[in-house]
C-alpha cells in the first residue's frame, strides 16, 4: 500500500504541504485509458475516441481522487492541530457520498461522516454505499440542489468539513485526471479532445486546472480541447454558453428527470471556475478549445448501451459524453481524426438501472425516452 503510488504520484503538483503519513491511499487514480473497440469506432464513422473509466476507482467513480485528497488533509489537521472530533458533509447525487462515507471509515476513528441525499434520486447501488461504510445517511425531499444549500448553511455556521467540490482539496485531487491523461499519451495532447459529463462542475473544473497547470509549467506544450456535455433536462452551463460572449447571463434552471443522474444539477457551485478556467483555455489556446454541447435523454441511455454493446463500461454518464461527440460531429466541431477521450465518471454498475428500464420499456414519462426496438432487442431472459 504505497502512498506514492496511484494519484499521489504527483503530488508535489496537487498538495506540497502533505506529509507522507497524512496521506490516505485507497488505490485511487491510474485508471485506465482503453481505446475504442473497432466496433463502436465502426458505427460512429470511424471516429478515433477512447474511454478513461473512472469508475474502476475504489467507490467506482471518479470522486475517489478528490476524497484521497480531501482527507488526507483533514489527517494533516488532526496530527498537526489536534482537530480529534470531525464532521465531514456533503450533498450528493450519489457518488461524491459514496466516496466521502468510504475515505471517512478509511482515514480515521476521529472522523464520521454525514451525507444528504435527494430523496428517491441516488440508485440502490449508491444508497448502499454509505450506508455500508456507516456514514449518517439523510435523505431530502427535493433535488441535489435543495440538499447542497442545507450542507452550505452547515458548512457556514458549523464546525464541519464540507467535501463537496467547494473544497479546494476536492479539486486539486481531481486534477489528477489531467495529469494522468497527460502521461498516458506521453505529454503530447495535440488533436486530443476530452468529454466531460457536467452536473455540480466540479470534475470539469479540476480537469482544466489540473491541464493549465501543466502548461504552465512547460510539462505539456498544447492543451487537449474540452467539451462539457449536459442534458437538456439540466443544462446550465450549457445555456450560458449558448449565447453569444456579450450577451451571456448565468442563470439556474429547474432540473428534470435524467439518466444522467448523478448530473443532475440546476445550479452547479462551480460555473464561476468553469468561466474563470475557460476563459484562460481560450486566452491560450483560441476559439473553440472550450465548449459546452446539449443532448437529450434519449441520446444519453442509447450512449450508455452503443458503448457498453461494443465492449466497454460505461455509465449513464459516459454514455452522455459519447452522445456529445456524436452531437459535435454532427455539428461540425470535432473531426473524425481528432481523439476524444470520455470521461466514463462512474461504474456502469452503479446506473444499471436505466439500463434496464430502457430493455422493459419502464420508462416514467418525464424522461422522455422511447426505446428503439433495434436496440431493445435483448437476449430472451430466461428464468
Ligand atoms: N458523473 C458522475 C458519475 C457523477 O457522480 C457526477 C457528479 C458527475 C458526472 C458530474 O460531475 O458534479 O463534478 O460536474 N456527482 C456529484 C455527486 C454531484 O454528488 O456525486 P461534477
Amino acid at each position: 500500500n504505497d502512498p506514492l503510488r496511484g494519484i499521489f504520484r504527483f503530488y508535489e503538483l496537487m498538495a506540497p504541504v502533505m506529509d507522507d503519513k497524512d496521506i490516505v491511499f485507497l488505490g485511487e487514480g491510474n485508471t485506465p485509458i482503453v481505446q475504442s473497440s473497432p466496433q463502436l469506432s465502426a458505427e460512429l464513422d470511424g471516429q478515433k475516441l477512447a474511454f478513461k473509466n473512472d469508475g474502476q476507482n475504489p467507490s467506482a467513480s471518479f470522486k475517489d481522487r478528490g476524497m484521497a485528497c480531501a482527507f488526507s488533509f483533514l489527517n494533516y489537521l488532526i496530527r498537526t492541530q489536534g482537530a480529534d472530533d470531525i464532521l465531514a458533509v456533503c450533498a450528493s447525487t450519489g457518488d461524491t457520498s459514496a466516496a466521502a462515507a468510504l475515505y471517512a471509515s478509511y482515514a480515521s476513528d476521529k472522523i464520521k461522516s454525514a451525507v444528504l441525499l435527494p430523496q428517491g434520486k441516488v440508485t440502490p447501488q449508491q444508497l448502499a454505499q454509505p450506508l455500508g461504510s456507516g456514514a449518517t445517511v439523510l435523505e431530502i425531499p427535493g433535488v441535489f440542489d435543495d440538499c447542497m444549500k442545507v450542507v452550505e448553511h452547515l458548512a457556514d455556521n458549523y464546525q464541519v468539513a464540507l467535501l463537496n467540490s467547494k473544497n479546494a482539496w476536492r479539486i486539486l485531487g481531481q486534477e489528477s485526471y489531467a495529469f494522468e491523461l497527460a502521461q498516458w499519451y506521453d505529454w503530447d495532447l495535440e488533436g486530443k479532445a476530452v468529454f466531460v459529463p457536467v452536473g455540480n462542475a466540479g470534475n470539469i473544473t479540476a480537469i482544466m486546472s489540473g491541464f493549465l497547470k501543466m502548461y504552465d509549467l512547460g510539462i505539456i506544450t498544447a492543451l487537449p480541447r474540452i467539451f462539457g456535455v449536459q442534458s437538456h433536462h439540466a443544462d446550465p452551463v450549457y445555456r450560458y454558453y449558448a449565447e453569444a460572449p456579450k450577451k451571456r447571463k448565468y442563470a439556474p434552471v429547474e432540473v428534470e428527470p435524467s439518466v444522467a443522474q448523478a448530473a443532475m444539477i440546476g445550479n452547479p457551485v462551480s460555473f464561476p471556475r468553469v468561466r474563470y478556467f475557460a476563459e484562460k483555455f481560450e486566452a491560450i489556446a483560441g476559439e473553440g478549445s472550450f465548449q459546452v454541447v446539449q443532448v437529450s435523454e434519449q441520446d444519453i441511455i442509447e450512449g450508455m448501451l452503443l458503448a457498453n454493446r461494443h465492449g466497454h463500461i460505461s455509465c449513464t454518464q459516459g454514455g452522455e459524453c459519447l452522445a456529445g461527440l456524436v452531437k459535435a460531429r454532427q455539428l461540425g466541431l470535432i473531426s473524425a481524426d481528432e481523439t476524444a477521450i470520455l470521461d466514463a465518471t462512474a461504474h456502469m454498475l452503479k446506473f444499471i438501472g436505466f439500463q434496464n428500464m430502457y430493455y422493459e420499456n419502464t420508462y416514467p414519462a418525464e424522461y422522455g425516452i422511447t426505446p428503439k426496438p433495434e436496440l431493445a432487442n435483448m437476449p430472451e431472459l430466461v428464468i
